[in-house]
């Protein structure tokens, strides 16, 4: 295994992230109602982790963030502008989206992954989107597995790279979903150790997770999601010792 060194991750780029703001986001698949008018405020280089049960509609949040699935009505605001007004492939850029599941080309390198990326929503050419990928992996802790193909990197570092692609395009919000649930234990923490540098380097994160440690560590905000609304949002450390609501004391007690 190998571990990301602190030293790779402490001189990194500055991040100038945007604000992020879901008003009234409503969801559906077919006829079954998903959000029912979801409103998170996420300030510009903050982040927010998103809890809450199986089902209670928290993919579906971020499939419409970057409008994978078309909302039904509310808005998307980012840094202030309607993202239901912009092409999804312009909003797509701005928005970078890293899933539980990498969806890297087993056929090309850690390299290749990201630099492919770049020439084909950047149109660079192939010398500067190599370049720029070696940076990007680097900042991620994987100098070093640049030429290695996904089936010979760990489940953690096969993340990293999706991380690093996300990272390359430039986005102003990243989301993140369940994204070291499929990992082994022991991979865990790079992963969370990256996003948690990200976002002190001032990206601005919406982080959907399991991980109530890391929520309570690097969140700025903790949002709690059930049956499709928010329940309760504030701060992590006054919402884990003294949840309002008792559907959120419940959660908390099955998952803590
Ligand atoms: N493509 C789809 N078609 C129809 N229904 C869907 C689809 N995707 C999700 N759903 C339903 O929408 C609801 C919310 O699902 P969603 O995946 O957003 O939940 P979640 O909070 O992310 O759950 P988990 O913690 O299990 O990932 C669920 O009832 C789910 O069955
Ligand atoms: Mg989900």
């Amino acid at each position: 295994m190998t571990t990301t060194s602190s030293a790779a991750l402490t001189d990194g780029p500055v991040y100038r992230g945007s604000s992020l703001e879901l008003v009234g986001l409503r969801m559906a698949y077919g006829d079954v109602d998903v959000l029912r008018g979801v409103d998170i405020a996420v300030p510009a280089g903050s982040t927010t982790c998103v809890i809450g049960p199986s089902g209670s509609g928290k993919s579906t949040m971020l499939r419409g963030v970057n409008r994978l699935h078309e909302p039904q009505g509310g808005d998307v605001l980012l840094d202030g502008e309607s993202a239901l007004q912009l092409k999804p492939d312009v909003l797509r850029r701005r928005i970078g989206l890293v899933f539980q599941h990498f969806n890297l080309f087993p056929d090309h390198t850690a390299l290749e992954n990201v630099a492919l990326a770049l020439r084909k929503v950047k149109g660079m050419s192939k010398a500067d989107a190599r370049e720029l990928a070696a940076a990007r992996l680097a900042e991620v802790g994987l100098a070093e597995r640049a030429g290695h193909r996904p089936r010979d990197l760990s489940g953690g570092q096969q993340q990293r790279v999706a991380i690093a692609r996300a990272l390359a395009l430039e986005p102003e919000v990243m989301l993140f979903d369940e994204v070291t649930s499929a990992l082994d234990p022991e991979l865990v923490k790079g992963v969370l150790t990256l996003m948690a540098t990200l976002g002190q380097r001032g990206m601005t994160m919406v982080v959907v997770t399991h991980e109530m440690g890391f929520a309570g560590k690097a969140a700025d905000q903790v949002v709690f999601m059930d049956e499709g609304k928010v329940v309760e949002a504030g701060d992590p450390a006054q919402l884990f010792s003294d949840p309002a609501s008792p559907r959120l004391r419940r959660f908390l007690s099955e998952v803590l």
